[in-house]
């Protein structure tokens, strides 16, 4: 017996050793921690069960079949978060380069497919050299079975994903298809292509961080929508974004009471719009005043800044908030504010999280690079999102609600449950001069004084329009509130929302205008 069991732990003091010392100690060289001891960092301490660890690859050809190494490169299995349960998968690097052979990709679908079976999210931290070349096919088809339970668990489980190493060719379209994607600084690269093909096709002379490293991602791509300093900050970026999320979409996201009061009061947010509709202000002294401990876990703060989305509690309930940004572009609808804003709605319909809008928009930002960019087809995706997502929805109108933007940014008439807007709101078509010169343009030119006349037409617009009354007369808008009572309101909406239940017409899926 006590030879069986030390072969037992023989083997497994191999699979634990990975690539050997050398490697793990260039691994570390990079600042970069190994596949284990990033789970640890991950995981509670102590809950990790691990899966697999003895699994091999069969591929004999290049030399390979002398070469094995328990567990081919990737450690999965599952543990516990704040001692909600979670499945893993973790490559190593020190193993081949953490590429995924046949062997390396079953370990991978094994515990996705658990994770569909239980009703519990994936987290998946990518730290590899693509697919492994001795392999051939094998590995190819290994990514795409990947691929497909992706697809298959999106919507169903929550799926995220790090980035914390190479993430090259094909291998990048996985965490593509997961919800979000979170990059170390200085250490990660994503990309189709790498820097050699591209010289070679488009003669262009890139390095791998300036073509696919968190900045670029973060901030040009959009494919990113966190990054952080370091292994370890990423991991507990994953911890936090995982307290918002339920396990699974038959399930609410989890409630976490806390100490501030539902009913407090936020006096700065009376004085905080200026009277002048051109000035800016930065929505998140809204958003961080009105919501739990001002705890707001931003998702993509560095693209389409425009537009704020990210996580947040209110009364210990998590919500998706989804703002416009007037300190930035005026908070205007672009094509990336647009996907940005309409990736974040569909996630939050997915997974039970209301939605809370604080809308202050002057409209869909004009321009021929913006018609030609497709704004039409990809402001109708934030459109669409709204308007299918039947988790409560609550909207707040600050400023302005100009134009088309109006309608996109959950009005009552794409379902709204409950609509207010603050004394400064102001409903209208478009801004008050570009109005007056449309409809009055005859009657201005042919005044004694057309300066004039223009401006007395466009104060008389002003008292009509540039307030939130006109909408309220007509129930578009269910009340006007004190800015400084808005937690107030939003809390006792959320408690009453929770129960509520709406449906779409049964269909195989929409076609979202993609
Ligand atoms: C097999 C690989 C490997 C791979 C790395 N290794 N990538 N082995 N298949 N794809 C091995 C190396 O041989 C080396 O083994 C060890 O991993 C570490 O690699 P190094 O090159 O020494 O490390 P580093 O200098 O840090 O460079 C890392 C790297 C580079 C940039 C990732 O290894 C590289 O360019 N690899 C190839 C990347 C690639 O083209 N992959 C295919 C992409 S296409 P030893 O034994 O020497 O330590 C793809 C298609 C997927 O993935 C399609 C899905 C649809």
């Amino acid at each position: 017996m006590t030879s069986k069991l030390d072969r037992m732990k023989q083997l497994r003091e191999q699979a634990l050793a990975g690539g050997g010392p050398e490697r793990v100690a260039a691994q570390h060289k990079q600042g970069k921690l190994t596949a284990r001891e990033r789970l640890g960092l991950l995981l509670d301490e102590g809950s990790f069960v691990e899966f697999d660890r003895y699994v091999e690859h069969q591929c004999d050809k290049f030399g390979m079949g002398s070469k094995k190494i328990p567990g081919d490169g990737v450690v999965t299995g599952h543990g516990t978060i704040e001692g909600r349960p979670t499945f893993v998968f973790s490559q190593d690097f020190t193993v081949w380069g953490g590429s995924l052979g046949a062997a390396h990709a079953q370990k991978i679908c094994k515990v996705m497919d658990q994770a569909l079976k239980v009703g519990v999210p994936v987290i998946g931290l990518s730290d590899s050299g693509g697919a492994r070349i001795q392999e051939g096919v094998a590995a190819l088809g290994g990514y795409a079975d990947i691929f497909l339970r992706n697809t298959l668990a999106s919507g169903v489980v929550p799926q995220l994903s790090a980035v914390m190493g190479p993430c090259a060719g094909g291998a990048v379209y996985s965490p593509a298809i997961t919800d979000f994607i979170a990059m170390v600084e200085g250490t990660s690269y994503m990309f189709v292509t790498g820097p050699n093909v591209v010289k070679t096709v488009t003669h262009e002379q890139v390095t791998s961080e300036d073509l696919g490293g968190a900045t670029v991602h973060a901030s040009k791509s959009g494919v990113a929508h966190f990054t952080a300093p370091s292994d370890a900050d990423v991991l507990a970026l994953l911890r936090r974004l995982f307290s918002y999320l339920p396990l699974n979409n038959r399930e609410d996201p989890p409630r976490r009471k806390n100490g501030d009061d539902p009913a407090r009061e936020a006096p700065e947010l009376d004085l905080l719009v200026p009277e002048n509709p051109n000035k800016p202000y930065d929505i998140h002294q809204v958003i961080r005043a009105v919501v739990d401990e001002g705890d707001f876990l931003e998702v993509h703060d560095k693209y389409a800044r425009n537009l704020v989305v990210g996580f947040a509690r209110i009364d210990g309930r998590p919500v998706g908030i989804v703002a416009n940004q007037p300190a930035h572009l005026a908070g205007v609808l672009d094509i990336d504010a647009s996907l940005k804003g309409a990736r974040f709605v569909r996630f939050c319909d997915c997974f039970n999280l209301p939605l809370v809008v604080f809308e202050d928009v002057p409209g869909f930002l004009p321009g021929v690079a913006q018609e030609h960019g497709g704004i039409i087809k990809h402001g109708a995706k934030l459109l669409y999102a709204f308007c299918e997502a039947t988790v409560p929805k609550i909207t707040v109108i600050t400023r302005k609600a100009y134009g088309g933007a109006y309608d996109v940014m959950n009005s009552k008439h794409v379902r709204g449950d409950l609509n207010l807007a603050w004394p400064t709101a102001e409903c209208a078509v478009m801004g008050a001069a570009g109005a007056v010169e449309i409809i009055f343009n005859r009657q201005i030119q042919a005044a004694a004084d057309p300066k004039a006349e223009k401006d007395k037409l466009t104060a008389e617009y002003l008292e009509r329009f540039a307030n939130p009354y006109e909408a309220a007369r007509k129930g578009f808008i269910d009340d006007v509130i004190e800015p400084r009572a808005t937690r107030r309101h939003l809390a006792r909406a959320l408690a009453l929302l929770r129960t509520k239940r709406d449906e779409n017409p049964p269909k195989k899926h929409g076609n979202l205008p993609l």
